[in-house]
């Protein structure tokens, strides 16, 4: 299959519902203050984030927003991105940085290209994510860093039973494991369609294992805004850096 945009090939994936939604998505990220990027990317980019280097990598870059906040401090961007419809977005967004249509579980760079992988909201999305934890290690120069956003697991295996600030929160199903995600959101006239997975806390841990990357941060960032106060009971994003444990 062709990308409309570039004639670039297309990766296939399952994840093929992200150019059916793209307008939707492209809508719901890039008005200001909307979703919770908003509230949680001061976290990411001061806790989580090292200082640019060489050359910085986004994995699952969407229409590019967080490329381009790497971008605005100083790092020396490409991200890759399997739908056409995104990329297309990014790249008329942002003329500096460098766009490629890829899927993470099949990068096309060679080893140790990038001093930084940032993975912000994607390792949920792809359809393999031990592989795609796997292709950021092998793009990652010795002393690289894998600067990573995800679902907080706890956040996705259940939800809170009532608006309130001090509603309960209830797991349902199960918290261990693979499991399968998808949500339906309407707001203030925006719609989107969310489906991918949901990992326990084992599975990242064992995928970082797998490619011999350790965790030297971990955070869960309550929201820097109060729209949603039981938030700061049950984090939401779970946001950690990995790097080689022998370099
Ligand atoms: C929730 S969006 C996040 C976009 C962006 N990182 C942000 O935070 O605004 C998830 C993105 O992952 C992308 N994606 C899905 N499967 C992928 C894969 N196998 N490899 C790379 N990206 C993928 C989707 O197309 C989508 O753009």
């Amino acid at each position: 299959m062709t990308g409309e945009a570039s004639g670039e090939e297309r990766h296939p994936t399952s994840m093929d519902g992200w150019e059916d939604r793209a307008q939707n998505w492209i809508r719901w990220a890039r008005t200001p203050n909307f979703d919770a990027y908003w509230l949680y990317r001061d976290a990411f980019f001061a806790e989580v984030v090292p200082a640019p280097g060489r050359a910085t990598l986004e994995v699952g870059c969407g229409e590019g927003r967080v490329a381009r906040d790497l971008a605005a401090r100083g790092h020396l961007v490409t991200a890759v991105e399997p739908s056409p419809s995104l990329l297309q977005a990014a790249r008329a967004a942002d003329p500096v940085s460098k766009y490629v249509m890829a899927c993470a579980e099949q990068l096309p760079f060679p080893d140790g290209s990038f001093d930084l992988v940032v993975a912000y909201n994607s390792l949920m999305d792809v359809d393999d994510m031990p592989l795609a934890v796997a292709e950021t290690a092998r793009v990652l120069a010795p002393k690289g860093r894998l600067a990573v956003c995800v679902t907080h697991p706890l956040s996705d295996a259940g939800d809170f039973v009532g608006l309130e600030e001090d509603a309960p929160f209830q797991i349902a199903g199960s918290y261990l494991g693979r499991r399968r995600f998808s949500g339906h959101f309407e707001r203030a006239g925006l719609a989107m369609d969310f489906d991918g997975w949901a990992f326990d806390l084992d599975s990242y841990s064992r995928a970082l294992e797998a490619c011999g990357l350790g965790i030297e941060r971990m955070r869960e960032p309550a929201p820097s805004g109060d729209r949603l106060p039981r938030r700061n009971r049950i984090p939401n994003f779970l946001m950690f850096r990995a790097c080689r444990l022998s370099a």
